[in-house]
């Protein structure tokens, strides 16, 4: 009731998301990944459908790249009505809200067929509305896939990252899992990533195979580690204000695109991360090392620590509906 207020009064004071008469609403997305990866191509197809269905109502900008605005500005341009639809990584919301950071922990989902069976059931539903105190409506969930660890060597063993210095998206349960291999964990943008491994700022990270594909990591990252440890998971998000501020009628024609794009996205996202994962393997300049069960288990036994230090701010109940969804019990 209190968003439908403000919105309503957003609408009336700033005109930003009424059709007047000078033109339609505009709808701003920007994001931080290229056009050819999950996110990308569901932002592309998200701006074809309104085109095409709302027509002269709204019209849609896509900034892919962080070329509008990137990790440390974009949800305060969000909150700010600058840009009105975000993708951000959920490793990147623990200021507004602890809650997601379950999806950081480490092997906690099997793979992404476990985090989607998680994200449609009432505990991951729920999360979607739980930075609306922050004025942030989480309007779904895009997969990219499963996080594999790349290095300038070659990481069998956890004992090998003791001492490298590793980029992580801004988590304090991503910097604690690296800390507790003994090694560093350096926060930075996305967009800065690859100049810090050139520059040998950083000698490893952790990303999905499209992400490691389509950044070009291959020349300075020679070893990637099929470790499938966490997963690199998106929420479509907005802002609450702007969002209920909307006509009826615009938003649920606009609701019905994000299920139909969402439903895309979700669908391609395996295969884009497969394809993305052949490509390295053929470009000939990186080693993907593969991992014995024995040698996983010892990754977890060595990251696992986290669950126990994050428990009391994520929840004991959310983490526990998570385990919930694996075909085995972990
Ligand atoms: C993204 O896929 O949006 C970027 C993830 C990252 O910062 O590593």
């Amino acid at each position: 009731m209190k968003s439908l207020f403000s919105g309503l009064l957003l609408a009336l004071l700033a005109g930003h998301a009424t059709a007047a008469a000078d033109g339609p609403i505009l709808i701003k997305f920007s994001h931080v990944v290229a056009d050819d990866t999950p996110k990308g191509q569901g932002a592309l197809l998200f701006k074809k459908l309104v085109e095409e269905r709302l027509g002269e109502q709204v019209r849609v900008e896509v900034y892919p790249n962080s070329s509008l605005y990137g990790d440390g500005d974009e949800l305060q341009a969000l909150l700010n009505n600058e840009v009105q639809l975000l993708a951000p990584s959920l490793s990147k919301f623990s200021q507004y809200t602890p809650k997601l950071q379950v999806f950081d922990l480490p092997f906690l989902f099997d793979d992404l067929d476990a985090v989607n069976r998680f994200q449609k059931r009432a505990k991951g539903r729920q999360l979607l509305s739980s930075m609306e105190k922050s004025d942030i409506t989480g309007l779904a969930y895009w997969h990219n896939g499963m996080k594999q660890l790349s290095a300038t060597q070659p990481l069998q063993k956890p004992s090998a990252a003791a001492g490298l210095a590793f980029r992580i998206q801004s988590s304090p349960v991503l910097e604690s899992q690296f800390q507790n291999l003994g090694a560093k964990a350096v926060k930075l943008p996305f967009a800065d990533t690859l100049q810090a491994l050139r520059s040998g700022t950083v000698q490893g990270t952790e990303n999905s195979w499209s992400n490691l594909y389509s950044q070009q990591y291959a020349p300075v990252q020679p070893y990637m580690v099929e470790s499938n440890h966490g997963v690199l998971d998106y929420m479509l998000v907005t802002n609450s204000t702007f969002w209920y501020s909307l006509s009826h009628s615009v938003r649920i024609e606009l609701d019905a695109i994000i299920d139909e794009v969402t439903y895309t996205v979700n669908r391609a996202a395996e295969a884009q991360n497969r394809e993305a994962r052949e490509r390295l393997a053929a470009s000939g300049q990186v080693t993907l090392v593969s991992l014995s069960a024995q040698e996983r288990e010892a990754w977890r036994q060595a990251m696992q620590p986290v669950w126990q230090q994050f428990e009391g701010e994520i929840g004991s109940d959310i983490i526990h509906a998570a385990k919930q969804v694996n075909r085995r019990s972990n």
